[in-house]
């Protein structure tokens, strides 16, 4: 039995095999009956589109079912522990697939469930997603070795499963953000320390120069709402435009894991221009949610 609550949970090996068995099943438009007579619940403290809904699809793939469970209607709401929760579900279901604030509180539940953990989003990390991105890099351009990737905006969720990526795929990853929302130093650090081609810098210019890739993502996570007209006005120099994309490789693709603030951190011309491959960013989801949940429930 084991846990998803980062890309540091696979091994080297695992996270490149998973990318390449997501194509495989995208590809064959994969469905089997891994998970037969299998429930797992979905707890959701934030909101969500395509994790949820990507996640309930491949779970159906793969033969299984699904409860969606928000703070709202059940008692998480009301202030019953995580580590009661974590202990009743692992009676009652065989798999977690858990949205929520704190990385702690995914811990606490891991560490008291009996059952494999999903991180669909913590402030800290958003591997599921990351992991998808790599596919969607992976099926255009299968040599991350000659890959420079720019993450502009907020050092954020995101960010953070960027920068364990770039330890486990032999890309150049440049990210540039406001000096105060810069990542975690410690992720930063670990990263670098195990051979990671990370490169911090607060100039937008200077991240996206003959990169191959731009990515972005909103300037407020959710949890952030109240600073979202602070951070309007100091990430603006952080927005993805065709001005800023013009430094970058001439075929450069765009990516934003959406959902998108249009005229904040990407133009609308650029998200909807051939640039972008923000649809099969979506898409990917899907496929790499069945890759997943087949490395863990196999
Ligand atoms: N990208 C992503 O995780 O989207 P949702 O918030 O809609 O799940
Ligand atoms: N950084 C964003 C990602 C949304 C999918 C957030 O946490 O809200």
């Amino acid at each position: 039995m084991r846990h998803f609550l980062s890309i540091l949970d696979l091994k080297v090996q695992e996270a490149q095999d998973l990318v390449k068995r997501a194509l495989e099943m995208k590809t064959t438009d994969y469905r089997s009956d891994l998970l037969a007579g299998k429930v797992l619940a979905l707890i959701f403290e934030k909101s969500s589109t395509r994790t949820r809904v990507s996640f309930e699809v491949g779970i159906s793939h793969l033969g299984g079912k699904t409860i969606f469970m928000t703070p709202r209607d059940c008692q998480l709401g009301r202030s019953e522990p995580l580590q009661d929760t974590a202990r009743v579900l692992s009676r009652y279901v065989q798999g977690l697939v858990v949205r929520t604030f704190e990385q702690e509180k995914l811990e606490l539940l891991a560490s008291f469930s009996s059952i494999p953990i999903i991180n669909a989003l913590t402030d800290l990390y958003h591997p599921c997603q990351v992991m998808s991105d790599l596919l969607t890099i992976y099926e255009r351009t299968p040599d991350f070795s000659q890959l420079k990737i720019a993450w502009i905006g907020d050092g954020n969720n995101m960010a953070h499963s960027w920068i364990n990526a770039a330890i486990y795929f032999p890309f150049q990853l440049n990210i540039a953000t406001p000096k105060k929302y810069a990542p975690d130093g410690d992720i930063l650090a670990r990263a670098l320390s195990m051979g990671a081609k990370v490169y911090c810098t607060d100039d937008p210019k200077e991240a996206v120069e003959d990169v191959d890739y731009v990515n972005t993502d909103v300037w407020a996570s959710m949890g952030q709402e109240e600073e979202a007209e602070i951070r309007k006005k100091i990430f603006a120099p952080y927005q993805v435009n065709k001005e800023l994309l013009s430094r970058a490789k001439k075929e450069v693709k765009v990516m934003h894991c959406l959902p998108a603030h249009r005229g904040e951190e990407i133009t609308e011309d650029v998200l909807e221009s051939e640039m972008s491959i923000v649809w099969d960013q979506a898409e990917n989801r899907l496929h790499m949610q069945k890759a997943i949940l087949e490395l863990l429930f196999s």
